[in-house]
């Protein structure tokens, strides 16, 4: 079994609870079509403080959210204090451009820290490097203006310096004001993109070294992802986004703490018209698969312009939430087995406790290789009920089964009939 890198934040919770709630809410989710909007349709700065003007989430319950993250089985929730555009949600000395000044005309973020801490979940806080609003944000290849025809000329007016002390700020305001922060989720780092003569930004550009030893100087503990650009041993965990790991993630060869980012839909930020909505077997298949590979699942929600969760959303928590309630201790302190699943199955993993995931319900038997005689009891996980374990050199009579078996397969006899669960779940007590 695979035992990651040690980092210096304290990972022990993180990698027990293994799956959390992402939140991308801003102005970007007036605009509706994706939390890049104003990149994607290079919209001016003008134009898109209409969406400032506009911002009145007067249907804001973040203790609604809070229980609907409890109710999905989500342990830790991430929300973004700040996204790319540079809106604030909570009252920052630092800024005006922030909640408060809209017609919300208050502070976002510790009626959410307090909601979600309620109910018993750890917090973190996204908050991005990247800042399409600050005038000394010098402009580049992820920036709206990136093809203004004077962008460089622009440039000479912007001193990144300014900017680092803006980003610096508001992250030290972050982490003194809102009480213990158990994650802090940066994006993104991209030293090597150089567009039309704009170069990137990275660990220079940001004082990576220096924000990250404030960061663990303020709240001893806090895990931090891995995009300021530092080198391995500095991130306490790794962040592959929109698709499907199919091992343990490792960087220099060596395992680490991951966690995949993934949506509902294909956009972060809320998207009226999207139809790529992943089905009940996909959401549940994308929490055992990473699991099954040793890495957590955070699931983002993009929260409508009101405030609202909004129907298909809550429709997918429900999904999750159904599923854990049944199945969750083949999830939560799982992680990868040491042993291989049998086809169209994985193996999750707790100690003594093998849990068979079932994607594609077989008639009547399963073989486990390399079981036979490991396996003390077996049930399937819904409902507690026996499943019989059949080993080829016990007392069985193999007329009945399709094919001989290897002296060291186990075979389980399963239902015919499917269980009405999303993923089935065996539940193996080992010897
Ligand atoms: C990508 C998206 C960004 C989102 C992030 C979450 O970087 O571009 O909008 O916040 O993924 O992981």
């Amino acid at each position: 079994m695979f035992k990651p890198v040690v980092t210096p934040g304290d990972t022990s919770w993180f990698v027990r609870d293994r799956f959390g709630m992402f939140i991308h809410w801003g102005l970007y989710s007036l605009a509706a079509r994706h939390e890049w909007v104003k990149y994607n349709e290079e919209i001016s700065d003008e134009r898109y403080s209409y969406y400032f003007e506009h911002y009145n989430p007067d249907r804001y319950d973040p203790k609604a959210w809070a229980r609907d993250a409890r109710d999905a089985g989500m342990k830790y929730t991430v929300l973004t204090t700040k996204h790319h555009e540079g809106f604030c949600l909570w009252d920052s000395q630092l800024t005006d451009y922030k909640i408060t000044n809209t017609p919300y005309g208050k502070d976002a973020l510790h009626p959410f820290v307090d909601a979600f801490r309620a109910e018993g979940l750890r917090i973190g806080f996204y908050h991005s490097l990247i800042d399409w609003h600050h005038p000394h944000f010098p402009i580049d290849g992820q920036h709206p203006m990136r093809n203004h025809p004077d962008a460089q000329e622009m440039n000479k007016h912007r001193d990144m310096g300014k900017y680092v002390e803006y980003l610096h700020g508001q992250v030290r305001e972050l982490l003194t004001e809102f009480g213990k922060i158990d994650i802090l989720w940066f994006d993104f780092s991209y030293p090597d993109f150089v567009y039309r003569g704009l170069p990137g930004k990275g660990r220079n550009e940001w004082q990576s070294e220096k924000l990250l030893k404030m960061v663990r100087e303020l709240q001893p503990g806090i895990i931090v992802n891995n995009r300021l650009n530092l080198p391995k041993g500095n991130a306490d965990f790794y962040t592959p986004e929109q698709y499907q790991p199919r091992s343990w993630v490792r960087v220099d060869d060596e395992p680490v703490v991951w966690e995949a980012c993934q949506t509902f839909s294909g956009s972060w930020g809320y998207y009226r018209d999207e139809e790529t909505w992943k089905s009940p077997e996909q959401l549940v298949q994308m929490l055992i698969n990473t699991v099954a590979c040793g890495g957590n699942l955070i699931m983002n929600v993009g929260p409508t312009p009101r405030g609202t969760f909004d129907d298909r959303s809550l429709h997918a928590l429900n999904v999750y939430g159904d599923w854990l309630r049944a199945h969750g201790r083949s999830i939560y302190g799982c992680t990868q087995s040491e042993f291989a699943p049998p086809q169209d199955c994985r193996f999750t993993q707790n100690g003594n406790r093998l849990y068979l995931h079932i994607f594609n319900w077989p008639f009547r038997f399963i073989y486990l290789d390399g079981l036979a005689g490991k396996i003390r009891y077996a049930q399937l996980l819904h409902d507690g009920s026996e499943v019989f374990v059949k080993s080829a050199l016990r007392d069985y009579n193999y007329e009945a089964v399709a094919q001989p078996v290897s002296a060291d397969t186990a075979v389980l006899e399963l239902p015919v009939r499917k269980p009405n669960v999303v993923v089935p779940v065996v539940e193996i007590i080992l010897e």
